[in-house]
């Protein structure tokens, strides 16, 4: 059974507490929530102080992405804002198996994300501390983009490697899902799906989440 993120970053801000009503009655497995910082990617978007007030509306599980350089020194604040699980960027976290056990000392989920061009074995060492693995299917920063193909191969070969060492591990993609290569995905391995313009762009968000669901 897959689990569906639909990531805010493409939702109306000026309403998201409406917009986040919408995809729990999709029946949305979690919310994707973006945090840019304007260097690890060009965009900016928003901080802890906003998810804070989001929880309280709110009781899908919060799946917060950090695109942010030297993520370590801002864990604390996503977990007290109401984080269930925080993913962080190896590109970004120099000291990446620290970074992993600090987020886990809070007692919530680990995961890492690995940009287009970064190779697997980068997280061969901490795979078996993660709960989740982020591939991402286009490079980060902006929403609305294709999905690259090249990650088929990624995405395959991280489902092997987790199979392999008898682990289990969350592999979820990020970036150009949507419905109509949704099961192209899912045959590739991923079981968490992110979906941003496909759901929030879409005429009718809570059917589209429902859609993003029922894929067989
Ligand atoms: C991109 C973000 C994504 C983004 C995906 O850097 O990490 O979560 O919202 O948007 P879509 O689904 O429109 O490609
Ligand atoms: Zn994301």
């Amino acid at each position: 059974m897959i689990k569906v993120a639909p990531s805010v970053l493409s939702a109306d801000f000026s309403k998201l507490e409406e917009e986040l009503k919408k995809i729990e009655d999709g029946g949305a497995d979690m919310v994707h929530l973006d945090i840019m910082d304007g260097h690890f990617v060009p965009n900016i978007t928003f901080g802890a102080p906003v998810i804070k007030k989001l929880r309280k509306v709110t009781d899908v599980p919060f799946d917060v992405h950090l695109m942010i350089e030297k993520p370590e020194r801002y864990i604390e604040d996503f977990v007290d804002a109401g984080a269930d699980i925080i993913t962080v960027h190896q590109e970004a976290s120099v000291h990446l198996h620290r970074t992993i056990q600090q987020i886990k000392s809070y007692g919530i989920k680990a995961a890492v994300a690995l940009n287009p061009s970064t190779p697997l074995g980068e997280i061969e060492y901490v795979l078996d501390q993660l709960d989740m693995v982020l591939i991402m299917t286009v490079n980060p920063g902006f929403g609305g983009q294709s999905l690259i193909d090249s990650m088929e191969n990624k995405v395959r070969k991280l489902k092997k490697m987790i199979d392999e060492k008898g682990l289990n591990i969350d592999i979820q993609v990020d970036g150009g899902i949507k419905l109509d290569n949704l099961k192209e995905v899912v045959d590739w391995g991923a079981n968490v799906i992110v979906a941003g313009s496909a759901i929030f762009g879409s005429e009718d968000a809570t059917e589209a989440t429902r859609r993003f669901k029922t894929v067989d």
